[in-house]
């Protein structure tokens, strides 16, 4: 008992003797050293760089946002694949042979996704628009139909034109992937509208092959 008193008196002495306050604040001692200079140079540096980060970023240049870059990524993907296939011009032709193209089939996809999906899902199933998975369909006779409603609307402007809107590259893949829906199932699905309809033409012979083999035996080394 003596002793821990005797102890706890000798660390308080210690503290009084530094600070003319101890025993008033339970023995803490206050120091009013200057910050360091590091520190200080951060505070000041920070400030500095606030105001025209603030302007730089919001001065409306693309590019400075994350999302911006993704979006100009895209776009730019976009266009390198779109370089592959060329301008297609938007024809029946090219929406049938692109229904047979997987690859591109995706593209579409994209296109779909990000225009037609607040009006017929996300699957296709139908909202306000209709169901665009099963064989009945409103407008369309047959496969060319498709493109011929994208580019002049239908419904008195229910369905919007896409002509202008959409490139014709976009306007022909966009329906390939739409006559793709055909058949499929999706959860949520509008019941059928319209007249039931012939199924899409098979897969074309390619034209472009045939014409090659034909050049081919049209020069060979038989004939010289
Ligand atoms: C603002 C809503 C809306 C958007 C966006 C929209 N559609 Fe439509 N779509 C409709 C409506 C409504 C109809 C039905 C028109 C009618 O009653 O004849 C329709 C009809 C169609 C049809 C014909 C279906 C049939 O049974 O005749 C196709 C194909 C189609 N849309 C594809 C698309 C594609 C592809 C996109 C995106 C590029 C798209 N739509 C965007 C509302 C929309």
């Amino acid at each position: 008992m003596s002793d821990n008193q005797s102890n706890l008196s000798g660390s308080e002495m210690n503290t009084s003797d530094a600070s003319n306050d101890a025993g008033t604040d339970q023995g803490r001692v206050f120091r009013d050293d200057p910050l360091p200079n590091w520190w200080k140079l951060i505070f000041v540096v920070t400030i500095a760089f606030a105001p025209p980060y603030f302007f730089w970023f919001h001065n409306g240049a693309p590019g400075r946002t994350a999302a911006e870059r993704y979006d100009a990524a895209l776009a730019a993907n976009l266009r390198l694949q779109f370089a592959e296939i060329g301008e297609l011009s938007a024809t029946r032709e090219n929406v049938l042979k692109f229904l047979y193209e997987d690859s591109w089939l995706k593209v579409g996809r994209a296109v779909f996704k990000s225009n037609c999906v607040s009006c017929h899902g996300s699957e296709g199933g139908g909202l306000a628009g209709p169901n665009l998975c099963d064989d009945s369909y409103k407008n369309i006779k047959e496969i060319g139909d498709i493109l011929k409603v994208l580019q002049n609307g239908a419904g008195g402007g229910a369905m919007p034109a896409w002509q202008g809107k959409l490139s014709p590259n976009e306007l022909v893949l966009v329906s390939s992937y739409v006559a793709s829906l055909r058949g499929s199932n999706p959860a949520t699905a509008k019941p059928a509208e319209g007249q039931e309809i012939a199924a899409w033409p098979p897969k074309p012979v390619e034209q472009e092959k045939s014409a090659e083999a034909n050049s081919q035996s049209d020069s060979s080394p038989d004939e010289g």
